[in-house]
């Protein structure tokens, strides 16, 4: 066993990596983490030093690289033994270890190999100068090189032109001359067993799970490539393959580096960061009070949340007037800019990032977007010392969440291999992904470094999440104003793509939809039963309600009269304001008009769901909630859930105070109580006389179920004071 440790330890020692990188970017960090995983010996170039090689993102460059390898290689020039590995660093990652590469650099029987690609750059017409060969790539990428000491140096050393030269054009003119192809004994790596340059070919590589590493396979030539590299336009792939390579995660652990970086706040030597909160109300959305109140449960200490809103809706206005009222002093800070200031979105964020950036000691900026609501849990979870990281949130039941997973050519949504795992939480970790919106967590010294120029939300036409999006992927040091051609994403691209993860490890909430969301009523969430009908419940319907089949939870005061919570008490109350908001009461009059026949028997002072346009959420509502409890309490009849009868009545003193023995038009009747006894009226109740029983303190909230007609003679009893509200339904008449 401790041969075995020799060998590698020699082969470790044998294999000398250079890279040239002039700033610790999130891809050179994650290039040196794969490179220390393996134990690879690395020595970085130019560190700190201004990058001088051009934007070789999108033109020519690079030659800084070379200058800087020229001089590292002097001092290494007469290491006969040496095997040295020049690479990138932004945009590589190793996907097995020096052993490796020294065995198949050995096979490969030249004394210097570069890397491969099929696609030509930067001179097309140097392509016949190459020598012709039956399959495997044909032109030369200097993203890696790999040969003996002294012949690197014989290459490099003949290098004297600019900086901003281009260090590819440089490498191709040396192998494309016979001499030193052959006097230098140089080759290319055609078929990929050392160097998978992904740039024309994503379409070769498949990701292969191992037991304890993933690595990237190249099913043309059937290898196992060691470096990986995302040259050209390929960073965002790179990025997906480096979310399992070389062992960031895999079947049999889950993720391996989730925890690293996770803020460990009972190890803060200091208190708890300061989080800007940022939340942006650019159109009416539902449930946004409850989005506020959210905010309140928050797990983290109140005083250190300063929360910036923009509320681009007048109907929200009284929402927020209401929250800030009640909670004014519970944050740091809370400021609120409106719909007077006339913002776009873009400004609006823009604004708020302006905000953070200058407030002092603001490490962390949480930005909720409202336009979709998310139920944030604890912010804790999220903390970590990624630069910019987002909870996944998923529209309840669906594939729709806030990330993609890939991109399309254009920049627009793509579906990656893994985006159903990720957001069916089968894949559980911190995923590098391309595009994120809604909600998403900004460390303050990025905003003050990396994103430090201002205006990030807004370019071009875009929305702000995808300006914000693409300007972190594609920071570079200055912004080019025409687009580049694909050929010319080739190479090394210096500057700083600031990587953004999503986190799935937690379940963090859900998107809400806002998607017909009609404001003309006057508490317009009660309309949300079909489009977001997790958060009505949630909203609307009785704390207690589930419990009615778990437990058994309901009484049965009267014969065949069962009583049940079925609403909460925001149910209640928006509903009797909504009626009262409409304000037509029927006065309680034999004539009705809203009836066929234009007459009722029994007539009571109400306002009919129809007449507020309510009648079809409220047919849902039946079946979805009454339903269950019928087949329940009554078993073996299945209630179709159809009443043409469905309203709401008023009692009181002063206009009607009860209602007179009568049987219902119904199989079954609903009778909802929506305010309570003693606060909000005295008396009332009911009672059947078949059975000579009476329920005389209605609770809010509940229900009562019992037959129409026959067995369940009833009346109103009188309320003596105040009013009292109930809801009604015949059903299945
Ligand atoms: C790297 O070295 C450490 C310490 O010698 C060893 O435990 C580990 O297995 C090595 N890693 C690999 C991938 O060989
Ligand atoms: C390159 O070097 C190897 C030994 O390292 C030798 O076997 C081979 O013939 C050389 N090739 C050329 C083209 O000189
Ligand atoms: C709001 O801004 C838009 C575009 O910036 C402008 O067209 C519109 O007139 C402005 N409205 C008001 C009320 O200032
Ligand atoms: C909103 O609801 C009102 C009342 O039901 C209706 O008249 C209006 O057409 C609805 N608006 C939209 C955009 O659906
Ligand atoms: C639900 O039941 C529990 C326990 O019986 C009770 O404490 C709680 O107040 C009930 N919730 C509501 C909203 O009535
Ligand atoms: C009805 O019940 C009350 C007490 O709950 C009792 O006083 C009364 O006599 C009963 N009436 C009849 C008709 O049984
Ligand atoms: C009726 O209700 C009002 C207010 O709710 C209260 O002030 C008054 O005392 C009540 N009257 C009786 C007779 O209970």
């Amino acid at each position: 066993y401790c041969g075995c440790g020799n060998v590698f330890l020699s082969f470790a020692e044998k294999l000398l990596v250079l890279t040239v990188a002039t700033e610790e970017t999130d891809g050179f960090l994650r290039f040196m983490q794969s490179a220390n995983y393996f134990n690879y010996t690395v020595k970085v170039l130019g560190m700190g030093e201004a990058w001088k090689g051009g934007d070789v993102g999108r033109s020519i460059g690079g030659g800084q690289k070379v200058r800087l390898l020229k001089e590292a290689m002097e001092a290494l020039a007469d290491q006969e033994d040496l095997l040295v590995l020049s690479v990138d660093s932004y945009d590589l990652i190793f996907a097995g270890g020096p052993e490796e590469i020294l065995r198949k650099f050995q096979k490969a029987n030249h004394k210097v190999l570069f890397a491969a690609e099929g696609l030509i750059w930067p001179d097309k017409r140097l392509a016949d100068k190459y020598p012709s060969m039956r399959s495997g790539k044909r032109y030369l990428n200097s993203g890696g090189i790999i040969g003996y000491a002294p012949y690197i140096n014989r290459v490099v050393s003949q290098w004297n032109l600019h900086d901003n030269d281009d260090d590819q054009l440089f490498y191709t003119k040396i192998y494309l001359d016979p001499l030193q192809r052959q006097t230098l004994n140089m080759t290319l790596d055609h078929k990929c067993q050392i160097f998978q340059n992904l740039n024309g070919a994503v379409d070769e590589v498949l990701l292969k799970f191992g037991t304890d590493r993933v690595r990237v396979r190249n099913t043309v030539y059937d290898s196992l490539p060691v470096v990986v590299h995302g040259n050209g336009n390929t960073k965002m792939y790179l990025n997906y393959l480096a979310n399992y390579v070389p062992n960031t995660w895999n079947y049999e652990h889950g993720c391996s580096h989730c925890d690293d970086d996770v803020m460990d706040l009972s190890q803060l030597k200091v208190s708890f960061p300061n989080v800007f909160v940022g939340v942006f109300i650019e159109q009416p959305t539902p449930f946004l009070p409850e989005f506020f109140q959210r905010l309140l449960t928050l797990d983290y200490p109140k005083d250190k949340l300063k929360v910036f809103v923009h509320n681009n809706e007048v109907y929200h206005e009284k929402h927020i007037q209401k929250f800030w009222e009640e909670n004014r002093n519970v944050f740091n800070s809370f400021k609120v800019v409106g719909p007077e200031e006339n913002l776009s979105q873009g400004e609006a964020r823009n604004m708020g990032m302006y905000y953070i950036r200058w407030l002092a000691g603001c490490e962390m900026s949480l930005n909720c977007i409202c336009s979709d609501r998310i139920t944030i849990s604890p912010l804790c979870l999220l903390l970590s010392y990624r630069k910019i990281i987002g909870p996944l949130v998923t529209r309840h039941g669906k594939l729709w969440s806030n990330f993609w997973g890939a991109l399309s050519l254009d920049g627009y949504y793509a579906r990656s291999e893994d985006y159903v795992d990720i957001v069916q939480r089968k894949r559980v970790g911190m995923w590098n992904i391309p595009f994120m919106a809604h909600v998403y967590l900004v460390k303050g010294s990025a905003l003050r470094n990396e994103l430090k120029e201002r205006n990030y939300f807004v370019l071009e036409k875009l929305d702000p999440d995808m300006a914000f999006c693409r300007n972190a992927r594609e920071m570079t040091s200055h912004r080019e104003k025409d687009s580049p051609s694909p050929e010319s994403f080739h190479m090394l691209r210096p500057p700083k793509g600031v990587f953004m993860y999503i986190t799935n490890r937690h379940d963090f909430g859900r998107l809400i939809s806002t998607a017909n969301y009609n404001i003309s009523h006057y508490n317009n969430d009660l309309w949300q039963i079909f489009e977001n009908p997790v958060d009505w419940k949630e909203k609307y319907i009785h704390q207690n309600y589930t419990r009615i089949f778990t437990e058994n939870y309901l009484e049965q005061p009267c014969p065949d009269v069962f009583w049940f919570p079925v609403f909460s008490e925001k149910a209640c109350d928006e509903i009797v304001e909504e009626m009262e908001h409409y304000g037509s009461w029927s006065g309680g009059k034999h004539e009705d008009k809203r009836i066929s026949g234009g007459y009722e028997t029994v007539p009571t002072d109400d306002i009919h769901m129809k007449q507020i346009s309510y009648e079809k959420e409220w047919l849902h509502f039946i079946r979805e909630f009454i339903s269950p409890i019928t087949l329940k309490v009554f078993s073996g009849y299945f209630t179709k859930g159809y009443a043409l009868m469905n309203f709401v009545v008023k009692y009181t003193p002063a206009r009607q105070a009860y209602l007179r023995p009568h049987h219902d038009s119904s199989t079954f009747t609903i009778n909802i109580a929506l305010n309570n006894k003693d606060t909000d009226f005295q008396g009332g109740g009911c009672r059947f006389h078949r059975y000579n029983c009476s329920i005389e303190s209605p609770r809010k909230g509940w229900s009562f179920m019992h037959p129409g007609r026959l067995t369940h003679l009833h009346e109103g009893l009188p309320t003596t004071n105040g009013t009292r509200y109930i809801a009604v339904s015949f059903i299945d008449p």
